[in-house]
């Protein structure tokens, strides 16, 4: 489906909730088919990612119950008892399913699954979690041992001490969810923080983990035990929401619910540094581990920009915003540059090549590097078209992009954001009224 997004007459303006967050979304789902007891899901995020790990735990032998619009019961198995589906288990898009079931499946003593998706799933690399897991004991192959389907024969885990190759969340919560069922205590190191999610929910299941800077460390456990989860809304899908409102001339709108767990705030950060008006209680870095996903109302307004450089510490905790750093640079005064960021090549699409080559169609000055891109700002955009490549965050970058351009933008494939904003188009709307 191709869509045109135009510059609004006047700017952005209203109240709404972000979405809900799709990665504690997969989560909740997870662990409520790995928990002893039913777990009720609040705001469980309804989009096509999501709803394949519903599937999942689903022909797992979760029982999953739909309540009213975004209200979600899953009764699990418990840890130990994943039943072994006839069928492979469709991932369909995520990423984050395909990389976080398995750390769980491997500890299933005995029984074998197959996890494949759609194309794009196919050309994401899948052996960063076959070599972990099978330290721990599982037996795992894959296509040219790198690439889904991915085989998986369950086995008597032992615990490991595992240093992090990348500073990838869905490395790590692979290597955690296998943790629980290992015999002793598994300790992971990451090169720098990423999102903390598996880790806060983990504690509040109960489970034995505790942080030490960059090493977090999971005793194995009996049984997950986990009351109600809520989700909050979603930082990611957030930040097209702000974008637009930091980009478009008059723009003020209020963003409600907004989760602001540090390890996700990199982009609100980065546009706070670019000069963009955000204001809203961002978490602080916290040293102990937290239970709790803190949420915040975002107030942003339309300023004038001026470039920035996101150096590689930074890049995991805003990992999938930097499409969005990208256009806010072809706004500012100056170069924005952005170090560090291979990890960009192995997301939907290879996010460095598809970025640049997307907003260089719309007319911006920006260049590849092998770690990421540089922009010059010009103060503006042509427009003109751009592919969404079946990327859900491209297809979303280029609707704001039109927004804010001179000319207005036409999108190619605006449906692949439903993997995780299908209300996206509407929203925008609303906000444009
Ligand atoms: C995610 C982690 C990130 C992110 C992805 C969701 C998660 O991937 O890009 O959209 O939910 O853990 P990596 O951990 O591979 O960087």
């Amino acid at each position: 489906m191709n869509m045109r997004f135009e510059p609004p007459a006047r700017g952005l303006s209203g109240e709404l909730r972000a979405p809900p967050d799709k990665s504690i979304s997969h989560r909740a789902a997870l662990l409520g088919a790995m928990a002893s007891e039913p777990v009720r899901i609040e705001r469980y995020l309804h989009a096509a990612d999501t709803d394949s790990t519903l599937a999942a735990v689903a022909a797992l032998g979760s029982l999953v119950e739909l309540r009213g619009e975004d209200e979600v019961v899953v009764r699990g198995t418990g840890l130990r008892e994943a039943r072994q589906p006839a069928q492979p288990i469709d991932v369909g898009n995520a990423g984050t399913l395909m990389r976080l079931l398995p750390g769980w499946l491997a500890a299933q003593e005995g029984s074998e699954f197959t996890l494949d998706g759609d194309e794009s799933i196919r050309r994401r690399p899948v052996d960063r979690i076959a070599e972990p897991l099978r330290l721990m004991g599982a037996e795992l192959s894959a296509h040219e041992d790198r690439f889904p389907p991915l085989h998986v024969r369950g086995a008597h885990l032992r615990a490991i001490s595992y240093d992090l190759p990348v500073a990838s969340a869905q490395i790590k919560s692979c290597v955690l969810l296998a943790a629980l069922a290992a015999d002793g205590a598994t300790t992971v190191s990451e090169p720098s923080r990423s999102r903390d999610h598996t880790e806060r929910m983990l504690l509040r299941a109960g489970v034995g983990i505790h942080r030490n800077g960059r090493r977090v460390t999971v005793v194995n456990a009996d049984e997950l035990l986990l009351d109600a989860v809520r989700v909050p809304g979603d930082p990611s899908s957030a930040a097209f929401l702000v974008a637009a409102g930091v980009l478009v001339p008059s723009s003020r709108l209020l963003i409600a619910d907004v989760g602001v767990n540090w390890t996700r705030t990199g982009f609100l950060r980065i546009v706070r540094r670019m000069q963009g008006i955000v204001l809203g209680d961002l978490e602080e870095e916290t040293g102990e581990l937290s239970p709790r996903e803190p949420v915040s109302d975002l107030d942003v307004a339309h300023g004038v920009l001026e470039g920035t450089v996101v150096e590689p510490d930074e890049v995991p905790l805003a990992i999938d915003e930097l499409p969005l750093v990208a256009l806010l640079g072809c706004f500012a005064e100056g170069e924005t540059v952005v170090r560090g960021a291979q990890e960009l090549r192995v997301k939907e699409s290879d996010r460095i090549a598809s970025v640049v080559e997307g907003l260089r169609g719309l007319g911006a000055e920006i260049e590849a590097t092998d770690d990421g891109f540089v922009v010059s700002g010009r103060g503006g955009l042509r427009g003109g078209t751009i592919d969404a490549l079946g990327d859900h965050r491209l297809a979303m970058l280029g609707a704001v992009a039109g927004l804010a351009s001179r000319e207005g933008v036409e999108v190619i494939g605006m449906e692949a954001a439903n993997v995780s904003y299908p209300a996206f188009v509407d929203d925008l709307a609303a906000l444009c009224s």
